[in-house]
């Protein structure tokens, strides 16, 4: 944790533990970094549905080519907070009024989902137009991959042999402009197997646009760098798929290319700090108590991993009584839910961990508290906090809320 977050929780008093921190600074930081590690033809646009806390959105406005949404509710928060950010409005199973917001705010880019999603955007164009992008489901081999959205039968984009009913009403209708296709077939890859895919996705859509004529400008290949919570300090090699990037877009000369990561981008910088509230051995093994739990942290409920921690001591101890306190030894780390899936570490070797000491959990800037069943057992809210340079660190950006 860097010592202006450190800081920030050394000034925190219990009640406002468990905390959401977001270091501001590290996230335009990094932004910058996979920037600068992408060739110039490539756009990055930021899946908001990885973090959308209104903080780290602004924070990246500056920083990433645009925003990918995926619901009317993103779509109007993220217009709202950054106004001029180009958006791509994607997802499956859009609604009348979601299509009708959608045209009505101008989205840079629609991504379609179906032939009958096109047909219902036909039906609400009036008078407008729109750049549209068609979402396929390419079958490939995806190998063993995090989360597979596509390769196999998926209700995300459709089968390539459904794109030539799209592309006769598209020829049909002045009011759709087709730039291209959108694929997002897997999460979790790492930078060779990304580049493997991407290399895959541009040979088939080149010889795709080839048969159907079709001016092919630009393809998405959709988010889904991988990253690693049981190495929190290896991250996707941005470098290496830049570098990669460069020698397959050698061979497209006259495409754009973009990519809408979430995780990646927005894992890093968010911490959840909470606090020992008990200690205790079970038939020989450990378990220490922590405030919150996976209602406010559901990552590593969802994808069956130990989030990685620091323990930060706090060498205070008032009680009359020994202080309760597992040393060198496996300790696993669960909430304060009644149930046996509250576990956000397990078995993991600690030094020295005490009833009252502070735990900061990393990697939860991404699919963390918005993926969270909040309401679950009505404990409090985290609190939120964002430190950045710019300013004093802020607390408390979202009041605590009742439950
Ligand atoms: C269409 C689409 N684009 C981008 C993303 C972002 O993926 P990730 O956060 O793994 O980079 C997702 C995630 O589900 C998605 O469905």
């Amino acid at each position: 944790m860097r010592p202006a977050l450190l800081d920030l929780v050394g000034r925190m008093t219990d009640d406002d533990l468990p905390a959401y921190v977001y270091d501001l600074p590290g996230l335009r930081e990094h932004a910058d970094a996979i920037r600068a590690a992408l060739p110039d033809r490539v756009e990055l646009l930021y899946a908001a549905k990885a973090n959308s806390d209104p903080r780290i959105l602004k924070t990246l406005a500056g920083h990433v080519d645009g925003f990918e949404v995926a619901s009317g509710g993103e779509l109007s928060h993220v217009r709202g907070l950054v106004p001029d950010a180009p958006i791509a409005f994607g997802g499956p199973g859009k609604t009348q009024q979601e299509l009708t917001c959608a045209l009505a705010a101008a989205v840079e880019r629609l991504h379609v989902e179906s032939e009958h999603e096109l047909r219902l955007v036909t039906a609400l164009l009036g008078d407008r137009s729109v750049d549209v992008l068609l979402r396929v489901n390419l079958p490939v081999d995806l190998g063993q991959v995090a989360l597979a959205m596509g390769g196999h039968p998926s209700p995300f984009g459709m089968d390539p042999a459904q794109l030539d009913r799209c592309l006769e009403l598209i020829a049909a209708d002045p009011r759709i402009r087709l730039r291209g296709l959108h694929l997002h077939l897997a999460s979790g890859l790492d930078a060779r197997a990304q580049l493997a895919l991407v290399d895959t996705i541009l040979a088939w859509a080149g010889d795709w646009a080839q048969e159907r004529r079709v001016a092919l400008a630009e393809v998405n290949v959709g988010g889904g760098m991988g990253v690693d919570y049981a190495r929190p300090h290896k991250l996707f090699d941005w470098s290496a798929f830049g570098a990669g990037l460069r020698r397959i877009l050698a061979r497209h000369p006259h495409l754009a290319l973009r990519i809408e990561p979430g995780r990646s981008v927005s894992a890093y910088c968010g911490w959840y700090v909470t606090q020992v509230l008990d200690i205790k051995c079970s038939r020989g093994q450990s378990f220490a108590v922590l405030r919150g739990g996976t209602h406010h942290l559901r990552t590593p409920a969802a994808k069956q991993h130990d989030q990685p921690f620091e323990v930060i001591p706090d060498d205070v101890w008032l009680r009359p009584w020994a202080r309760p306190e597992a040393r060198a030894e496996p300790v696993t780390l669960v909430g304060q839910l009644c149930t046996p899936k509250d576990v956000l570490a397990r078995n993991v070797p600690v030094e020295r961990l005490r009833v009252g000491d502070r735990v900061a959990f990393a990697m939860a800037g991404a699919y963390a508290w918005n993926i969270s069943h909040h309401a679950f057992l009505m404990h409090p809210r985290p609190t939120f906090h964002h430190v950045d340079e710019a300013d004093a660190p802020t607390t408390g950006a979202y009041a605590r809320q009742p439950s």
